[in-house]
């Protein structure tokens, strides 16, 4: 298949909308990471969707809107909370998981009777949607298993041969992707943290707001069958880079130190070393940083990559769900 490079002019994105309508596959930017897109009410176009990332078709895929509105199309109630959520975070990093209508294909949600729903923030995102006179059914833009893609140049690296169209525009503000909230009962639960915390919701709904047990969970990677978490997506390998990775975890100083050694003792002997480490105040850096420079590592042929922890609160916590499945739990206590 012959992808189309296409911009984010007015023009390209009407074309990106026409191949969406006629049951193509568009990679697009979202202020998270890319995402591909496809008619989420066609089945076939979002069976395409599962075939071009190899992705397991039990992982059902989130439902991009454009307008608020349109989440009465896809579900039958909107409740309360629902509509308190929508006010305060839509346009932006939420997916809502409610009772799905019928309208949608079980292709699109792996056969649950939920589907997660989210209005991306993002002016070329939102053109394409309404463009396209249909919701998107959109994972991330990525061959499954490797890490989000954040910027036009990851998308093209796993996905040219194998979409119709990729719209190339800057890269992603936030960086990992969004926060994925139960809403189907009535205490919500998040299933995958994201820039917006549980707090963030709390004070929004003046409730209580619960974390999936499974997020709290450290599975060991050789024998994983009592990790259970709700978001079949959290269960697979995931965002891993080509090098192996160690994260490291303790006093920020302590760890600085023994990646220094680590470091040194690598290139001392030929290796290419990697390192990621944040500031623990620079949370959202953290974010909208981390996958881009797994990217980078590959690219630059890493043989290691080290990593210091983040403190585990807020999008600390968010930054680590992904750090720790990038390096399969390869956790080094110092
Ligand atoms: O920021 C994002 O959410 C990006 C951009 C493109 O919008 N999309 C994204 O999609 O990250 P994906 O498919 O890579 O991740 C969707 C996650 C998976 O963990 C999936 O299992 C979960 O959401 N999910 C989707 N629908 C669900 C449902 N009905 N019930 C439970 N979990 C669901
Ligand atoms: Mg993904």
């Amino acid at each position: 298949m012959n992808t189309k490079i296409l911009s984010d002019t007015t023009e390209d994105i009407a074309t990106a909308a026409e191949i969406i309508a006629a049951g193509g596959l568009v990679a697009f930017p979202t202020e998270t990471v890319y995402g591909l897109g496809a008619d989420a009410l066609n089945a076939e176009a979002v069976g395409k969707v599962y075939a071009a990332k190899g992705r397991p078709s039990d992982n059902p895929m989130i439902v991009h809107i454009s307008s608020k509105d349109d989440l009465l199309k896809l579900t039958s109630a909107v409740t309360p909370d629902m509509e308190k959520l929508m006010e305060a975070f839509w346009p932006g990093p939420m997916t809502m998981i409610v009772p799905r209508l019928p309208v949608i294909p079980d292709t699109t949600t792996g056969g649950l009777s939920t589907v997660g729903v989210r209005m991306p923030d993002h002016p070329v995102a939102l053109s394409l949607i309404s463009g396209s006179g249909c919701p998107i059914a959109a994972p991330s833009a990525n061959l499954s298993g490797k890490p989000s893609p954040t910027t036009a140049k990851d998308v093209v690296e796993d996905l040219d041969g194998r979409v119709d169209a990729v719209i190339e525009s800057t890269d992603c503000r936030v960086g990992i992707e969004s926060t994925v909230i139960d809403m189907t009962s009535d205490t919500p639960v998040i299933l995958r943290p994201g820039i917006l915390t549980a707090e963030d919701f709390e004070k929004v709904l003046g409730k209580t707001v619960e974390l999936d047990p499974a997020l709290n969970q450290r599975p060991d990677p050789f024998n994983n069958c009592d990790f259970k978490p709700k978001a079949p997506g959290m269960k697979y390998k995931h965002y891993a880079p080509k090098a192996p990775m160690v994260v490291f975890e303790g006093e920020e100083q302590a760890v600085r130190r023994a990646i220094a050694e680590e470091a040194a003792s690598y290139t001392a002997a030929g290796k290419k070393v990697c390192t990621i480490c944040f500031d623990s105040g620079q949370q959202r850096t953290a974010a909208h940083r981390f996958f881009a420079m797994l990217r980078e590592a590959d690219r630059d042929g890493a043989d290691i990559i080290l990593a210091s922890a983040l403190p585990e609160e807020g999008i600390g916590f968010s930054v680590m769900n992904r750090m720790l499945k990038s390096a399969g739990y390869n956790i080094r206590k110092v």
